[in-house]
């Protein structure tokens, strides 16, 4: 491949050419524990509002741009918006997370339809071209969706779990309607991204967030499959769109996960050693990751220790810098600047 570079460092890692630097963004760069978030919140309803209003979500996606020498700016939206496009009940209640009507049977699965979809999901697709309009040109847009598997989770609780019992449960039992309602996901899924695509997002990330909670056997049918459909979808509709899978906690499955569902890179959780990370990223695979958010609520020491001794690892791999999983609200902003100078620095 031609070593042309894009002006975009997280473009060229993905498509496999050397990058000027190592590319940096943060999985939840946009929340709570930014003041100005806060406060454009404030301006909204509530959360769902804050993700329909293209005003509101483009705002809070600029955000820590305006902060941070970022790589990357991510879609503020989230992955319960499809089974809400879909006609399932959703709200946040406050402190407390997202409630769905569960799926409980194939009557609640027959009412989902998919014909709704676009309409319903339409002023996100605002947001993410007002966005690609707003972006200084070495950032790329990130669109993403959760996987079927991680948004059957909460279709089927109803609520976030610790363990994802009545998915797995419904996976055991049920196998042929659990099936079901993942196809329907696939496809729905695909529909989305590739209007997030066609409305100007630059790279797709696939969060499945609980794929560490199956089996090997469950983790093959219900985040493998799934994921390898959904990949085919989008390079059937969008040939070249680089995409971003987050099997979270998939362990020793990330190497198969890379190989088998054909996404581009993968992102990992904080639990993997760097050493693996460069192991996977030798066989050819684009790594993500994988620094502790709760080593960023602790800055410090630890926070640089553990940022030098990941690019110390991933030094001349296909690398690009995050965290194990998203920024959590008590992090002070201050940390994130230490975290970003300090990769910089490492480089310089
Ligand atoms: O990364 C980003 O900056 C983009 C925005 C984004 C959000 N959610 C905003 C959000 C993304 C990519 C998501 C994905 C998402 N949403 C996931 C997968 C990734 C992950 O973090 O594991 C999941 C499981 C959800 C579902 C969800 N959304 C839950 C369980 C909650 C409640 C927990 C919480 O943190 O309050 C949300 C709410 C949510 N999504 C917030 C944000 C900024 C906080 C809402 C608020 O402002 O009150």
């Amino acid at each position: 491949m031609a070593d042309i570079k894009t002006g975009k460092p997280i473009l060229d890692v993905l498509d496999g050419r050397t990058a000027t630097r190592t590319p940096i963004w943060l999985m939840r760069q946009a929340g709570r524990y930014l003041p100005e978030y806060r406060a454009t919140r404030a301006q909204a309803r509530d959360f769902l509002d804050l993700c329909y209003s293209p005003d509101l979500a483009t705002e809070v996606t600029l955000q820590p741009l305006r902060r941070y020498d970022l790589d990357a700016a991510i879609l503020f939206a989230d992955i319960l918006l499809i089974p809400q496009a879909l006609g399932q009940n959703l709200k946040f209640v406050e402190g407390e997370g997202p409630r769905l009507e569960p799926v409980k049977d194939a009557t609640d699965l027959d009412r989902l339809r998919l014909d709704g979809c676009a309409d319903h999901l339409a002023p996100v697709m605002e947001t993410v071209r007002r966005l690609s309009q707003a972006l200084p040109a070495h950032v790329a847009l990130i669109g993403f969706a959760g996987a079927p598997w991680t948004v059957a989770t909460y279709m089927v609780a109803g609520q976030g779990t610790d363990d994802q019992g009545p998915a797995r449960m419904m996976a055991y039992r049920q196998p042929e309607l659990f099936g079901k309602l993942i196809d329907l996901l696939v496809q729905a899924t695909a529909d989305y991204l590739l209007a997030q695509v066609k409305a100007g997002a630059e790279i797709i990330q696939i969060f499945d967030t609980w794929a560490g909670s199956l089996p090997q056997a469950e983790f093959d049918k219900w985040v493998i499959a799934p994921t390898r459909k959904l990949v085919a979808l989008l390079r059937q509709g969008a040939p070249g769109i680089p995409v971003i899978g987050f099997a979270r906690g998939a362990g020793m499955g990330h190497g198969i996960y890379a190989k088998t569902t054909g996404v581009d890179a993968i992102s990992v959780e904080t639990q993997m050693a760097p050493s693996a990370m460069a192991d996977l990223a030798g066989q050819g695979i684009a790594v993500q990751g994988n620094i502790d958010p709760l080593a960023l609520v602790a800055g410090g020491p630890c926070l640089d220790h553990a940022v030098d001794e990941l690019l110390g690892a991933m030094k001349g791999h296909r690398h690009i810098l995050n965290l194990g999983h998203g920024i959590v609200p008590q992090t002070s902003p201050d940390h994130v600047s230490q975290l970003i100078d300090r990769a910089r620095k490492f480089e310089a």
